[in-house]
């Protein structure tokens, strides 16, 4: 591969990101490492070596247009984006604040807007791009005790779709990966509980909770030549929980 190929991916500090930087810097990628945590994100970025970090909030409009403009003059123009920045807890409807329900939706489907916007251009402009976006199953069907996460990623879901029609006669793919339950603080809602997560597991075809490097490896597929005819596809990763 080329040293050409830069993936940027966010919420590289967090289980998941971590795990698709990984892979895609195993696949040849120069990978740009981004999330809203420092701390997190410098010491995964160390882990992987020739990767860069940076520290950016995605709803933060103006601090991704910085950043795409001080890349484009250092490291290059990313030809792959991967969003997986996100956010999840438990809510009920009816508890649930305006501030809660403006957070959910920033983080998880305005931020991926931002950094489409930020980041396509460029890609349309060399003919050649591919967008990752991470949705969940709870954006393809409903959950307990999830509504407005839901609602964020079903959008994700119809966003990634509306693009791929948008920009792959330019040459961008963008294809959505819904995980399932996968083993980072996020699922800590059900793996916490040791005796509950075991009974879970037994529920699905796979028997077990999913990890980064799952969806790494889907990520990686998403990303390579190997899924050149495939534009606006959701991938399900979860063990067969949604078979
Ligand atoms: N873990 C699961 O079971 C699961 C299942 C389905 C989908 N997902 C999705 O996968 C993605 C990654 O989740 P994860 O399990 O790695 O969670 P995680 O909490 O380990 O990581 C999320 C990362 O996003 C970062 N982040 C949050 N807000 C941000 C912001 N405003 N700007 C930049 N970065 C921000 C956090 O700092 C964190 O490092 C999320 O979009 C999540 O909704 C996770």
């Amino acid at each position: 591969m080329p040293k050409k190929n830069i993936a940027l991916v966010t919420g590289a500090g967090g289980g998941i990101g971590a795990g698709i930087a990984k892979t895609l810097a195993g696949d040849g990628f120069t990978v740009i490492c981004v999330d809203k945590d420092a701390n997190k994100v410098e010491q995964i970025s160390k882990s992987i070596p020739g990767s860069h970090w940076f520290a950016l909030d995605v709803t933060k409009e103006s601090e991704i247009v910085a950043l795409r403009d001080s890349l484009a003059k250092s490291i290059g123009n990313p030809t792959h984006l991967v969003n997986s920045a996100g956010i999840f807890f438990e809510h009920n409807l009816l508890t649930f604040t305006e501030e809660e329900f403006d957070l959910m939706m920033n983080v998880n489907i305005k931020g991926m807007f931002f950094m489409c916007k930020a980041f396509i251009p460029a890609m349309v402009t060399t003919g050649k791009g591919n967008v990752i976006n991470i949705a969940s199953t709870a954006g393809l069907r409903g959950g307990r005790n999830r509504p407005i996460y839901s609602a964020s990623k079903g959008a994700v879901v119809l966003f990634t779709r509306s693009i791929a029609i948008d920009f792959g006669p330019k040459g961008v793919r963008a294809n959505t990966v819904a995980p399932g339950l996968i083993d980072t603080p996020m699922a800590s809602w059900l793996s916490d509980d040791k005796e509950a997560l075991a009974k879970w597991e037994k529920t699905i075809a796979a028997q077990r909770i999913g990890t980064p490097d799952d969806i790494g490896k889907a990520v990686s597929y998403l990303a390579s030549d190997a899924s050149s005819f495939v534009f606006g596809e959701t991938l399900v990763v979860d063990g067969g929980g949604m078979a």
